[in-house]
């Protein structure tokens, strides 16, 4: 799996550069994955669910109509322009009120103990540096309640490695910041985190192997 060179500060402002126009530029490809893995997680109404790297705020406008009025979301990202985003769209949707967000590093997240049933991923995971994804994994065991779900939606990594997977990650070691996305061992890193595999379903992304990976955290 390749190293991440890019820095929690270029993270940062690379996303918040994009954060006016990251919709125009998400393929259809990428939401139906989201969705997918949205609904591999069968979150129901009055649980608590979270979200690290919320992006636009797509995927919290479903948890928060799924959760309902019962329910509550908490989003995490570390770019303050997509963290705006996301309240902008909440709020146009009416759904302000079931969802806290938090400008933050998914590495240390602000809640407390087996706080939430749910815990969700989008592209997201595999921007994380190899020796920090035990630590975000961790930090998601440690607010979820025993038996909660973690969805992850990642591009994947998985041998013998296609050629479009040998072009994009030469890519990525060349344009880090422009192609910050990395395939990584999804279900391995998740299993190797203490979740038991629910369910791992491999889609692909562009000829790139992408995987949804559900994991429930163990008591
Ligand atoms: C590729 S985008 C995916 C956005 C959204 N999940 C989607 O599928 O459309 C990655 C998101 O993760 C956020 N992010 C990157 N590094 C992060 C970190 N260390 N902690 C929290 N969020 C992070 C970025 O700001 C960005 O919004």
């Amino acid at each position: 799996m390749l190293r991440v060179h890019r820095t929690k500060a270029q993270a940062r402002a690379s996303y918040d550069r994009m954060s006016g126009s990251y919709d125009l530029f998400a393929g259809a490809f990428e939401k139906r994955l989201r969705n997918l893995a949205l609904a591999r997680m069968d979150v129901a109404p009055g649980e608590t669910a979270l979200e690290i790297g919320c992006g636009t705020g797509h995927c919290l406008q479903q948890l928060a109509e799924t959760v309902g009025p019962d329910g509550r979301v908490y989003g995490v990202d570390i770019s303050p322009g997509m963290v705006a985003a996301s309240r902008k769209r909440l709020a146009r949707a009416g759904l302000l009120e079931r969802v806290t967000l938090y400008r933050g590093d998914g590495a240390g997240l602000p809640l407390d103990d087996g706080q939430c049933d749910a815990a969700f991923m989008s592209f997201t995971l595999e921007l994380f540096d190899t020796p920090e994804i035990p630590v975000v994994l961790g930090e998601i065991g440690r607010v979820l309640k025993p038996g909660g779900r973690l969805g992850v939606v990642s591009l994947a990594r998985e041998e013998p490695l296609s050629t479009m997977v040998r072009v994009y990650e030469w890519l990525h070691q060349r344009l880090p910041r422009l192609i910050d996305c990395r395939p990584i061992y999804v279900e391995q890193v998740v299993a190797a985190a203490g979740f038991r595999i629910a369910h791992s379903e491999r889609e692909g992304l562009w000829g790139l192997p992408a995987r949804i990976v559900v994991g429930i955290a163990r008591g």
